[in-house]
Formats: C-alpha cells, sequence, structure tokens
C-alpha cells in the first residue's frame, strides 16, 4: 500500500500543481488519474517515487516508511517500473538488449559492464514472452511499430519485478487497437502479478474499460474518487471544464 499523505507540489510562485493530495492506493488496483491538460497528473505520477519532489505533505511506502532516507528511496525506486508516452528505448539495440536494461537496477554500475547472468536473460525473456512479443526478441526496436515498441517498455518495467507500476499517457501516440492492447496487459500485470499500477490518460472511453478507480484531478485538487461505474456524465464534464490556468497561491 502507498499513503499519500496531503502532498502538494509548488513549481514556483503561484504555480501549485497539487494541493494537499490525500489518498491511498492499493496493490491490484488498476488505478487511473483522469483529467484536463495542466491538472496535475504527471506532477502526482513522478511524486510517486520523487522524481518531483513534494513541496509539502509525504509519500508513505508500506514497508519502507516516508522516503526520507536515501537507501530507502534507492529501494523503492527499484521496485517501481515507469513507462512513457515515448518509451524510451534504445532504437538500435534488439528487443530483448532493451528488456535486459531492466535488470540493472539489481546491479552495482561496475558490474553492468559484463554480461549479464542467464538468470536475468532468462527473466528479460520471460517479460517478452508476457507481452506477446518473445517471437521479436532479436528484432531491433526500431524496427517494431508503436505499439510493439510500447509492449517492449513494459516488459523492461516488468524485468525489474516491480512492486508498483507507473504509467504517464502509455497509449497516447497509439491507434486504438494498439491502445486496448497495451491497456489490457497492464491491466492483466496488475491483476496477475497484485502490483500497483497507476496510469495516466486522456481517453475517457479507455478509463472506463479498464480502470479499477479512476482518480479525477482538476487544478491539482482530486475532485472524483470511485469506481468507473461511477463516473457520470456531469462528472466528466466537470473534470474537463478546467483550463489549465495557473492556481494562485
Ligand atoms: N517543471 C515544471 N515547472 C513549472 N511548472 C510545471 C512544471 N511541470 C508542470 N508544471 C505545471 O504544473 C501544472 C501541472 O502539470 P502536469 O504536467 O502535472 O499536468 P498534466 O495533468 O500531466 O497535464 P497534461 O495532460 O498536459 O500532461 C501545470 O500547470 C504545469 O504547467
Ligand atoms: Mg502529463
Amino acid at each position: 500500500m502507498l499513503r499519500l499523505d496531503n502532498l502538494s507540489v509548488t513549481y514556483g510562485p503561484g504555480m501549485t500543481a497539487l494541493s494537499a493530495i490525500a489518498l491511498d492506493l492499493y496493490p491490484g488496483e488498476f488505478t487511473v488519474l483522469l483529467g484536463a491538460s495542466g491538472a496535475g497528473k504527471s506532477t502526482l505520477l513522478r511524486c510517486l517515487n520523487h522524481l518531483t519532489r513534494p513541496t509539502a505533505g509525504q509519500v508513505i511506502v508500506e514497508g519502507l516508511g516516508n522516503l526520507s532516507k536515501p537507501d530507502d528511496l534507492r529501494e523503492h525506486r527499484k521496485q517501481t517500473g515507469m513507462i512513457f508516452q515515448q518509451h524510451q528505448l534504445l532504437p538500435r539495440c534488439t528487443a530483448f538488449q532493451n528488456v535486459l536494461k531492466g535488470r540493472l537496477a539489481y546491479y552495482p554500475a561496475w558490474r553492468t559492464v559484463l554480461p549479464l547472468p542467464q538468470r536475468d536473460q532468462c527473466i528479460a525473456l520471460e517479460c517478452l514472452d508476457r507481452v506477446g512479443l518473445l517471437h521479436k526478441a532479436l528484432t531491433r526496436v526500431s524496427a517494431l511499430s508503436g505499439g510493439q515498441q510500447q509492449r517492449v517498455g513494459i516488459a523492461r518495467s516488468l524485468a525489474q519485478k516491480p512492486r508498483l507500476l507507473l504509467a504517464d499517457e502509455p497509449v497516447a501516440s497509439l491507434d486504438p487497437a494498439s491502445a486496448h492492447k497495451v491497456l489490457s496487459f497492464l491491466h492483466k500485470i496488475c491483476r496477475e502479478d497484485g502490483i500497483l499500477v497507476v496510469v495516466s490518460l486522456h481517453q475517457v472511453d479507455l478509463a472506463i474499460a479498464y480502470a479499477d478507480r479512476i482518480i479525477g484531478l482538476a487544478h491539482g485538487h482530486v475532485v472524483f474518487d470511485g469506481s468507473p461505474k461511477t463516473l457520470d456524465s456531469a462528472q466528466i464534464e466537470q473534470l474537463y471544464r478546467h483550463t489549465a490556468v495557473p492556481i494562485t497561491t
């Protein structure tokens, strides 16, 4: 379990991106962040592993506490997989080589100049298999479609054996069929591995189709928190009525 305890982020004078967010996030719950551009979705995701440091409040991780000790933060980051809209793969390396990079978190920097043990190579192949791309293991990433590349990105995160998976608009640049495929893989992984998966999306229909829980943000505040079944059209309108104007503090 991961607790956000009155988390706030201020980027500068008069620029509050998140305002006293209090949430408990649970393993096995496919959690989707919705909200207009500028609502604070990416900031919230980045706070979950302190890529963006909270200005106030704290992130409390089960077993690791409030991440104030460098060792606890390092351990938490090791256990956190990240998937971005731009998947940040190495295009000239094969899918397998890219997924293997997910294992590097388990080794000191000096060790990574040598080939990783067979055990890690097996994990990388298993992860490619889970996203249906074992047959593309030896294909260069630059020769894969956008949807396939995103699935390699998921496999790389899986190779990390994460407890927490963060995905910031993972399907933004994909066609509808690939978007469904990527989200159903993420959903399946969340259920099968019992890990916490938090995804930001702009497509309300996809959020409703896949989320166990939707958290709606507007101007850095939580304005909806519940099952997709309880998200009605008035609430959707409220979420997107807000424009990305800065909040004055
Ligand atoms: N590094 C930064 N420096 C200053 N302001 C920032 C920074 N990052 C985000 N902001 C501001 O914080 C607010 C929230 O931004 P954030 O990127 O979290 O929104 P978002 O919901 O992810 O938007 P989008 O849907 O466009 O990705 C916005 O007003 C944005 O301009
Ligand atoms: Mg964003």
